[in-house]
């Protein structure tokens, strides 16, 4: 399938990479805290009768990969890692109190930043109190992200024996040049050492973080560094498209902008990396995600079951999901709050024994449907819109569907919308027909809060 110049201009306008609706833009700063608490308590409640999520962002790295758009901090002193592990269980106190019974554990991540920046024993640190206050739930799923040049086998046994069976690798890319000039030389020794020590220990299912867009690329090096992916064979992948927002990480300001591959350049490294990850074996689960038949992720779609939170893809259907740690994001089905993201706001917060927050949103029971139409697209390609909706679907949503429509990308039955296979490359832009925040705000132009879709 080729995709012409015409699709590819018209659609590569900033659009959200919908891990929430409403998306972090439109969130307010200084939101009640009491309020949060409040609702926390409630939803907790509730929640923790099948278990709940929880996110424990671990900030350091130890050096600047410029293209990066995650909160970090870069540092190569490890004695920060005892004084943010006392910090978080301050934080995790603060949640206990509000639980009325103790936290069930169904899904935990470790990300970052660098969780493997922090030594085995200080993970043990992190986690050995929390697992203390907490219950196991009988079909958990932990998992970690671990960056190839400083995750050891210790790492992996240590979290393996504290109940971790998923790994994610940031990969990134395997080509010498190109590492360089992100500044993250990453021998593909590295790469194999970390996933074949994952297997042999019992991870049961190892991803790669792979990025297109990136300077210097082309679809020659995205084929070479595919193909040395295959050659390991990871469950999963994540084939991000790499997201230029200068404005925020500045480390993409040491890029020469001439050195980015065009959009077209782009798609073209896309489409032909997608179709080296087919002929492998792989599955389009959708949002530049890929996995084997094997896989969880594949399995959950197959039977209707795959979900969409912070995190991205995911088997569990949790409704609460707890974030700790600087910039973490918490999620309830009433209210959405992101922590501090400067590190010393977040440290001084904590010590004043103030929740960490530095916004949020209190969510509507619209806010609730149309976020459930856009995760229905994003990881069941279809949805149905509810009549108490009409109002808004026929003034706001429709008008654009239509144009979606005329142009291939969805099928379109009265109140039933339908992806199609071309549709599948453009799902952000799609999904944003439904977004009703960001539409309702188009005329506050001007104001360039996201990516380009491509
Ligand atoms: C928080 S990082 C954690 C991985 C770990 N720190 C490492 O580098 O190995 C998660 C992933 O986000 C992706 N990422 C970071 N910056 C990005 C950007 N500007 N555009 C697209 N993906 C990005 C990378 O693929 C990275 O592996
Ligand atoms: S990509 Fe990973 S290691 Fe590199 S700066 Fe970002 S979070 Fe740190």
């Amino acid at each position: 399938m080729t995709i012409s110049n015409y699709l590819l201009a018209k659609y590569n306008v900033p659009v959200p990479r919908y891990t929430s609706y409403p998306t972090v833009p439109y969130w307010e700063d200084n939101i009640d805290v009491t309020k949060w608490l409040e609702i926390f308590s409630r939803d907790f409640a509730t929640a923790n009768r099948d278990g709940i999520s929880l996110y424990i962002h671990l900030p350091f790295c130890e050096s600047l990969c410029t293209y990066c758009g995650c909160n970090k901090k870069i540092t190569t002193n490890h004695g920060v890692e005892l004084d943010y592990i006392s910090v978080i269980h301050k934080e995790w106190e603060v949640y206990l109190s509000l639980m009325g019974s103790k936290p069930v554990l169904k899904e935990l991540h470790l990300g970052g930043g660098t969780p493997t920046f922090f030594s085995p024993d200080n993970l043990r640190r992190l986690l050995g109190p929390i697992y203390k206050s907490a219950v196991i739930h009988d079909r958990h799923d932990f998992s970690f992200e671990g960056h190839p040049n400083n995750t050891t086998a210790g790492h992996l046994q240590e979290l393996y024996d504290l109940g971790f069976r998923r790994v994610s690798f940031g990969v990134q890319d395997n080509n010498p040049e190109i590492q360089r000039i992100i500044n993250r030389m990453q021998p593909f020794e590295n790469v194999k050492r970390g996933i074949e020590t994952a297997r042999q220990i019992g991870y049961k299912s190892v991803n790669f973080d792979l990025i297109y867009g990136l300077p210097l690329q082309t679809v020659q090096t995205i084929e070479q560094t595919v193909r040395e992916t295959l050659s390991l064979r990871p469950d999963r992948i994540a084939f991000y498209s790499y997201a230029h927002v200068p404005w925020t990480s500045k480390g993409q300001r040491l890029f020469d902008e001439h050195d980015l591959p065009a959009p077209d350049e782009k798609l073209a490294m896309y489409a032909a990396a997608k179709k080296l990850f087919v002929a492998a074996g792989y599955h389009d689960i959708g949002m530049d995600h890929f996995a084997l038949d094997s896989d969880d992720l594949y399995i959950a779609q197959q039977q209707g079951r795959l979900h969409r939170n912070f995190m991205g893809y995911t088997t569990q259907d949790t409704d609460l999901m707890l974030g700790l740690g600087v910039s973490a994001i918490s999620a309830t089905s009433g209210a959405f709050v992101q922590n501090e993201k400067v590190l010393g706001n977040y440290y001084h917060a904590i010590d004043q024994a103030k929740p960490p927050v530095h916004k949020g949103l209190f969510l509507t029971a619209e806010d609730r449907r149309f976020g459930k139409y856009i995760m229905d697209l994003i990881c069941n390609g279809q949805t149905l819109i509810a009549a108490v909706d009409n109002e808004p679907y026929e003034q706001y949503v429709l008008p654009l569907l239509r144009d979606l429509e005329l142009d291939g990308l969805i099928e379109l039955k009265s109140y039933s919308v339908t992806v199609t296979t071309l549709g599948k490359n453009f799902i952000r832009n799609i999904c944003s027909a439904f977004d009703l925040h960001l539409i309702r705000q188009r005329v506050d132009a001007g104001k360039k809060v996201f990516s380009s879709s491509v």
